[in-house]
């Protein structure tokens, strides 16, 4: 458990290996879906109903957020109603704590641009060495008062709103997170703003903008980025949102079949929207065979029940480039995929990886060395050869990735692996350990 920026009590556990992953499991909503659906009720005209929603702690502190903006929640639990507010929303009165999660920090970042009080994010220790400067420059640009610690560079974030204007804005890293803050502002600001994101981004903030009636003009751009303009003042309807299954969580099940020979997994209901699907194509990529079945769309997203299994040998692959940004949260997934592939895997153009709940690349490459495996870390990626996994000790810096991606590997390894914190694997994904028993995963915990 942690509390407001320090750690009070760690969970580590002990992954006993020899057991092959098989069966069939839900993966928990949607985490970037269910952010988006809490704060869709600040933006909307009429309520918003919410079944399937992730609730980690991550979502669930937007969902708080949002209740201390003024929204109202009524409804069952597992589809609760929430009032829209269309953007007159209340004065918390005190700073929001965006815990763990980026994700609330820089999407509400944007709707607070909007609010003439004075706000503060800010968040636990690992959410406050996260950088800002990326949603600073634009809120400001649009007639924001923005500032941040550290030369603007660092949370908290300190945000007085105002009239904003449109602006046209050009994102210099493919992250679905600043053009959503940017996107967010401009249904509050007068006039036309653009957002140019250079690469394929998870682009649910559109989708969901569009089922509620805003315009948008999407202009695809070379090297699969876009541009997505809107005209503000602009409010969505409300809507009754179904949250797919999250494939980032789905994936470290998914992988542990694809390394496995023979192990054959199913994740059901599984989001399956294209720019997340990038990790789906690499394991089909080395090797593993990968079915989807009762593929269908919901509010624009697209779903379905994915089978992977394992093939007798997985084979080596490289990452880069465009495909970065559709696969960015299952890096840690796709390691455990390429050490057991054959060959030396690499993925490349990857620096903003750096900047997640750790260092993504430093952890992988620290931990799976630490395993026995062979694995060079370089300033954008990584590389990976594949080879027998040692059993060790795991150090997770509280990223929930970081930790579930080695429980997974250490079903596979020679001997026990512990792993020192896994507490953190409630932001996203509560129901972890449950679903890796129901698999066939042996683990221990103090
Ligand atoms: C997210 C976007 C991605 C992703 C994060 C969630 C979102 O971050 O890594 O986990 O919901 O918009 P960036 O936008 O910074 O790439």
């Amino acid at each position: 458990m942690r509390a407001r920026g320090r750690i009070v009590s760690l969970a580590p556990a002990t992954i006993v290996p020899g057991a092959a992953l098989s069966g069939t499991f839900t993966p928990p909503g949607d985490k970037s879906i269910t952010h988006r659906a809490w704060m869709h009720a600040l933006l909307a005209e009429g309520p918003t109903r919410v079944s399937g929603a992730n609730r980690g702690a991550d979502c669930e502190g937007t969902l708080h957020a949002v209740r201390r903006l003024g929204v109202r929640v009524s409804g069952p639990p597992d589809a609760p109603v929430l009032e829209g507010r269309a953007l007159a929303l209340d004065d918390p009165g005190g700073a929001i704590d965006c815990g763990n999660s980026g994700t609330t920090l820089r999407l509400l970042a944007g709707i607070l641009a909007t609010q003439h009080f004075r706000s503060e994010l800010t968040g636990d220790d690992s959410l406050r060495r996260r950088p800002v400067a990326r949603i600073v420059a634009p809120l400001r640009a649009m007639g924001a008062t923005v500032s941040a610690r550290d030369g603007d560079r660092l949370p908290p974030l300190e945000i007085h709103g105002a009239n904003l204007v449109g602006v046209d804005w050009t994102l210099s890293e493919a992250s679905a997170q600043v053009a959503t803050a940017v996107l967010f502002a401009a249904l509050g600001a007068r006039g036309r703003t653009t957002v140019m994101v250079p690469g394929p981004a998870r682009d649910h903030t559109e989708r969901m903008l569009g089922a509620a009636g805003i315009e948008l003009a999407i202009e695809p751009l070379a090297g699969a980025g876009r541009r997505v303009a809107l005209r503000g003042p602009a409010r969505p309807h409300g809507l009754d949102i179904e949250v797919p299954g999250d494939p980032s969580a789905a994936a470290f099940f998914l992988a542990a079949a694809a390394a496995t020979p023979g192990s054959r997994v199913t994740a059901r209901n599984v989001g399956l929207n294209p720019t997340r699907s990038g990790f789906l194509e690499v394991l089909e990529r080395m090797g593993a065979r990968v079915e989807r079945a009762n593929v269908r769309l919901r509010a624009g997203e697209a779903l379905g029940d994915v089978t992977v299994t394992g093939p007798d040998a997985l084979t080596a692959c490289a990452i880069d480039g465009d495909l970065v940004p559709r696969l960015v949260d299952e890096i840690p997934a796709w390691a455990v995929a390429a050490s057991a592939a054959r060959g030396t895997s690499r993925v490349s153009g990857a620096a903003e990886l750096r900047h997640k709940e750790s260092d993504r690349l430093a952890m992988l490459g620290r931990n799976l060395a630490a395993l026995g495996l062979d694995v060079r870390e370089h300033p954008d990626g990584l590389e990976i050869t594949g080879g027998e996994v040692r059993g060790g000790d795991v150090v997770t810096a509280y990223d929930h990735r970081i930790a579930m991606a080695f429980a997974v590997l250490g079903a596979r390894a020679r001997g026990p692996v512990r792993i020192d914190d896994t507490a953190s694997i409630a932001t996203s994904y509560p129901e972890f350990f449950a679903t890796f028993a129901a698999l066939g995963g042996h683990v221990e915990t103090l």
